[in-house]
Order: structure tokens, then sequence, then C-alpha cells
């Protein structure tokens, strides 16, 4: 009950534009630089070198919320352009993540679908591959109709499935042969379209993984849980399924033990690198996801 009604708490905190907005003055704060590489994309490549370092390979992404004027959504598609220009100068093991509400999808579609063909010739010029996270259900068949859109003219670009989703399942077969990221999914949804029920997120998450791998299809299994992540690897193990079919991702600053522990056993393991000013969002998200993690923002208020 307490658990719940912190995750609503927190919810409310990352949608909440005038405290976004203020953060943004603030610098890191709350201890989100444990979480948050830092404010510049060069922050951020000085991290993402340290972590290549330990075996791990990594995506960044510029975190970005409230985007409401072309003006804005110009300034992140040239922060995109920007950041894969430095990963291929700095020749880190490095790829980029995205949202399209950054790029101005709640602006307009075409607008949206030019800024990221801007994106993806940069990025196949320098062979980066580019992964557009999945956020809300509001968003969630435009950036689907968009993708089947870019993916006849590039390849280095795929999406995230959320297995909370009842589509998630119809999604995975209509986009065999798509590298895709698969995640529970991180936002509050209906139960007209999500399921609400761990166990069944659970279960729906691992029967999509098991379906996007036995297609043969490039899969990231982006989680934190380690019973899923045992599960993927007695299941690719028993199936006889390569490591270099699939990677692992987590969130940089968590279970960072474990990240390196997959890498020592062979696996490849992406690291999801955030940066940017506007942090909060952001880090309020992953405190809604799990309320423990408060103890990033005690620590951060306690230590200098
Ligand atoms: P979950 O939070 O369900 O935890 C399951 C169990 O794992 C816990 O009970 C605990 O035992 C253990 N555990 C989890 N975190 C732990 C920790 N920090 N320390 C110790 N134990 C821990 N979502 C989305 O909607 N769109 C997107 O594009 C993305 N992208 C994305 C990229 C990457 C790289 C990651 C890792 C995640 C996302 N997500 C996302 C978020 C995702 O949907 C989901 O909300 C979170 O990953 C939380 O779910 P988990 O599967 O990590 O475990």
């Amino acid at each position: 009950m307490l658990e719940q009604s912190m995750k609503s708490f927190f919810m409310f905190l990352s949608q909440n534009k005038a405290m976004n907005h203020a953060a943004k003055k603030w610098g890191l704060k709350f201890g989100a630089s444990q979480v948050v590489a830092g404010q510049t994309i060069d922050n951020a490549i000085l991290k993402v070198k340290e972590l290549n370092e330990k075996g791990l390979t990594c995506t960044v992404d510029h975190l970005g919320e409230f985007v409401e004027s072309k003006e804005e959504a110009m300034e992140s598609t040239e922060y995109c352009i920007k950041s894969i220009e430095t990963i291929a100068e700095s020749k880190v093991d490095c790829n980029l993540s995205l949202k399209m509400t950054q790029l101005g999808l709640d602006i307009s579609y075409e607008f949206c679908l030019e800024n990221m063909r801007r994106i993806l010739n940069s990025a196949n010029k320098h062979n980066i591959f580019v992964r557009i996270d999945m956020e809300d259900y509001a968003h969630c068949q435009q950036t689907l109709d968009m993708l089947a859109e870019l993916r006849k003219e590039y390849n280095n670009v795929g999406t995230v499935i959320q297995a909370y989703l009842h589509r998630a399942e119809k999604d995975i077969e209509d986009l065999n042969g798509v590298p895709l990221r698969l995640v529970k999914g991180a936002y509050k949804e209906s139960p007209e379209v999500a399921y609400q029920d761990k166990n069944k997120i659970d279960e729906n998450y691992f029967r999509i993984i098991k379906q996007h791998l036995t297609n043969g299809s490039y899969t990231a299994i982006a989680s934190h849980d380690h019973t899923i992540i045992e599960k993927v690897k007695k299941f690719v193990k028993e199936n006889n399924i390569p490591k270099d079919l699939f990677e692992f991702q987590m969130l940089y600053g968590f279970r960072t033990n474990l990240q390196l522990q997959l890498v020592q056993e062979g696996y490849i393991v992406r690291v999801y690198v955030p940066f940017g000013k506007d942090w909060f969002g952001y880090f309020m998200r992953r405190m809604a996801e799990r309320p423990q993690n408060v103890a990033f923002a005690v620590r951060g208020l306690t230590s200098k």
C-alpha cells in the first residue's frame, strides 16, 4: 500500500512540468549523479569510456521532457546529431537512444519523421545504431508507424516493446527481424491496455523474449531482474542460441556488480547512459519503479 502510494507520488513528480523546468537550473541534485552521467555529451563520453574499459558496451540518451515547440525539437535533433558525431570521433563502443516526443512527435508526425531522417543519415554515415525508446501508450502506435516507415530507408534503427501491454505479442510477431529492446514497461497505463499484475507482466515478458529470440531476431533484454536474466541464460543454452544474437541491458548506476558478472560470463551487456540538464523526470521514474531507489536520494543529500 505504502509502496503503491510512493510509486504514484514519484510518477506524479516525474510529470510535473514546473518541477522539471526548475530542476534544469539546479544541476544534478538528490543523488541523481549516481544514475545520470553528467549534463553534456562530453561528460557522458567520459563515463562511456570507463564502462568500455570494463567490457561493457553502451547507449547514450540525451534526456529531454515536455518538448512543445519546433525550436525545442530542432535543438534536440541537433543535440542527437552532435552526440552521434562525438561518439564517432571518440571511437567509443556506444550507440544512441532517443525519444520521439523530444523530436516533436506531439507537434507534427511529419516534422518528427524529418528530424529522425536527419539523425539516421548522420548515424548511417558513422555506422551507429539508433534505438527509439518507447514512451507511454498514447505514443505507441505512432512510434511503430514511424519505425515501419524509417525501416524502409534505414536498417540502423529499432525500438522497444513493453511486456505490460496486451498488444506486445502481436507487435513482436509483426516486428520479426527488427532488432528490439524488450522491457517490462515504465509508465502507468490503464487495465484496458496493460496488465497490472506483476506476475502477469513477468510471464508476458519472458514469453515475448522467447518469441523474439526463437524468431532469430536480435534481442536486447533490458531488465535488472535477476530471475528473468537467469531464465534467459537457461533458455538460450537449452536452445543453442548464440551469444551474439542477444544482449542484456541495464541502466547506468544500477546493479553494477551484476553487469560485470554477466560480462565475465561472456554475455554482451549494454549500459544505458542518460545525460543532460533535463534529468528530473527520468530520475523520478526510476524512483517510481523501485521506491528502494530513494536510497540514492538519501545518500545524495547526505554526501557532499
Ligand atoms: P523490476 O523493477 O520488475 O524488478 C524485479 C526484481 O529485480 C525486483 O523485485 C528485485 O528483486 C530485482 N531488482 C530490480 N532492480 C534492482 C536493483 N536496482 N537492485 C537490486 N535488485 C533489483 N521502459 C519503457 O517503458 N520504455 C523504454 O524505452 C525503456 N527502456 C529501458 C532501457 C533499459 C536499458 C532498461 C534497463 C529499462 C528500460 N525501461 C524502459 C524500463 C523498464 O520498462 C522497467 O520499468 C524497469 O527496467 C524496471 O523493471 P525491471 O525489469 O528492471 O525489474
